[in-house]
């Protein structure tokens, strides 16, 4: 049988793309002390044929575009494997993707894949230095048939992306990986810079394994001018960084950058983190907290935060310079919101986005929600809080309303609430301001 057409030039996969995932088993032929899915969480590692064929059509009736098959290793099941990729492809999915550490593809099994309409291959080569991949593999000699499996893959014309898992010891070598793909493998186009993710096997071997973002930081942007160089396209996927370890100037790059801005924070999903990843306090005063989905759990709870340091701080409306700041904008308005300034809001495509007001309703909350206002800012008065006429009690109900939703948002995408109390003020002030700092607002500024 002939394989299937390929896709038009203009189709092409867009490899930032959330895809469906069929684990075709999660039996492995390798070893990695940093997988993720280990072997022995899964006792029963091989569905069943009649299984998988209920899953694939699951995904086919789905209408996604990208099939990705992965494990465990599923090249261990030579004959299911093609059978799964002619199905798809028969079936009218445009894109198959196969993870795998290639090992265990020569010449004949690639032309296969080919055969079967396999259309890219996500390879783990794990470094360019034979004892690093082959450690970080588990297998001696995996090295070696990685390029073996890698060049047979070009050879029939299947795209290959890498995916190196950047390690602990791999950290400092990433921009010579990238000069030893540009140079060994010119084939290759696309590099996912993903890093260790503290899952899994990981979790035992966490000191030697978890890379160093304050080494990162540095070694990113050099990785990163060595694959434009070379032509290479050098992804942050989901299993890569935070921005601010190496990637604030590079967020079109950022899987989760990308995700946020094209869905927007609120209400489509944008960054999906599925609560592996959370942010910190060094990202409260991040102008780019609402592209981040922040850093693993681990990272805070084992690390402290390390490395994780705003890469562009957010200047509140008050201080000097921040109408010019960059990654933000301010919105004013002198009492509540105006419709014009929430559509401004809508349209801005900063990743911080301020609007500054002197009045609020409970009405204006959920019209705030939608906005795309990521900071605001209320500027109250201290002498007509100390009044307390009913202008100001209406405010603080909807003050009152919109620090109760915020607290349930997640991180990126949360309203932060900002106060700014303007005059001498007395027990009413303080007391407000005691109140609103109790309750979630992010900073509560006293102007005398
Ligand atoms: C679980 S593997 C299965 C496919 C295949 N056996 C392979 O090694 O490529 C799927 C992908 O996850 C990556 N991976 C596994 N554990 C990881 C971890 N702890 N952090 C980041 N990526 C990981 C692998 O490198 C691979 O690209
Ligand atoms: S939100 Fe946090 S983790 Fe993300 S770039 Fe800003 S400081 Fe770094």
């Amino acid at each position: 049988m002939s394989p299937p057409s390929p896709p038009a030039p203009h189709q092409a996969e867009e490899s930032h793309r959330t895809k469906g995932l069929l684990r075709l088993t999660m039996a492995c032929n390798e070893r990695c002390p940093f997988c993720n899915v280990p072997a022995e969480d899964y006792p029963r590692p091989t569905p069943s044929e009649e299984e998988q064929n209920i899953e694939l059509d699951d995904f086919i009736a789905s209408g996604e575009r990208t099939l990705t098959i992965s494990g465990g290793e599923p090249t261990l099941l030579r004959r299911r494997l093609l059978s799964v990729i002619r199905r798809a492809r028969g079936a009218g999915v445009p894109f198959v993707e196969l993870q795998t550490n290639a090992v265990l593809i020569d010449e004949g099994y690639a032309a296969a894949l080919a055969e079967a309409g396999l259309t890219s291959a996500f390879v783990s080569l794990l470094s360019h230095e034979p004892a690093h991949h082959d450690a970080l593999a588990g297998l001696k000699g995996a090295f070696a048939r990685c390029l073996r499996g890698i060049d047979a893959l070009l050879g029939v014309g299947v795209r290959v992306a890498l995916n190196p898992v950047t390690a602990r010891r791999t950290q400092t070598l990433l921009p010579d990986y990238l000069r030893f793909v540009a140079a060994r493998l010119p084939g290759v186009r696309s590099v996912s810079l993903s890093a260790v993710q503290p899952h899994g096997r990981a979790r035992q071997h966490l000191s030697e394994l978890l890379p160093d973002y304050d080494v990162l930081r540095d070694v990113v942007p050099e990785a990163q001018r060595v694959a434009a160089a070379a032509g290479i396209e050098l992804l942050n996927p989901y299993c890569g960084l935070p921005l601010c370890v190496g990637w604030a100037a590079d967020m079109a790059r950022s899987v989760e950058a990308i995700e946020a801005e094209g869905g927007g924070w609120r209400p489509l999903p944008g960054i999906e983190n599925r609560d592996d990843k959370t942010q910190g306090p060094p990202c409260q005063a991040c102008a780019l907290r609402t592209r981040c989905g922040g850093a693993w759990r681990a990272v805070w709870t084992e690390r402290g935060g390390a490395g994780l340091h705003p890469p562009l701080r957010r200047v509140a409306p008050w201080e000097p310079g921040a109408e010019a700041a960059p990654g933000q904008q301010i919105f004013r308005a002198p009492g509540r919101p105006t419709p014009a300034q929430l559509s401004a809001a809508r349209a801005s495509v900063q990743p911080t986005v301020w609007l500054v007001v002197g009045a609020l309703t409970e009405d204006d909350v959920p019209l705030l929600m939608s906005s795309g206002c990521t900071d605001l800012c209320l500027c109250l008065q201290t002498a007509a809080l100390e009044a307390a006429g009913p202008a100001i009690a209406q405010t603080l109900r909807g003050l009152h309303r919109l620090l109760r939703l915020g607290v349930s948002a997640p991180d990126h995408g949360r309203l932060l609430v900002h106060m700014r109390l303007e005059g001498q003020g007395g027990p009413a002030t303080s007391q407000l301001a005691a109140w609103a700092t109790a309750r979630g607002a992010a900073t509560v500024h006293r102007a005398p």
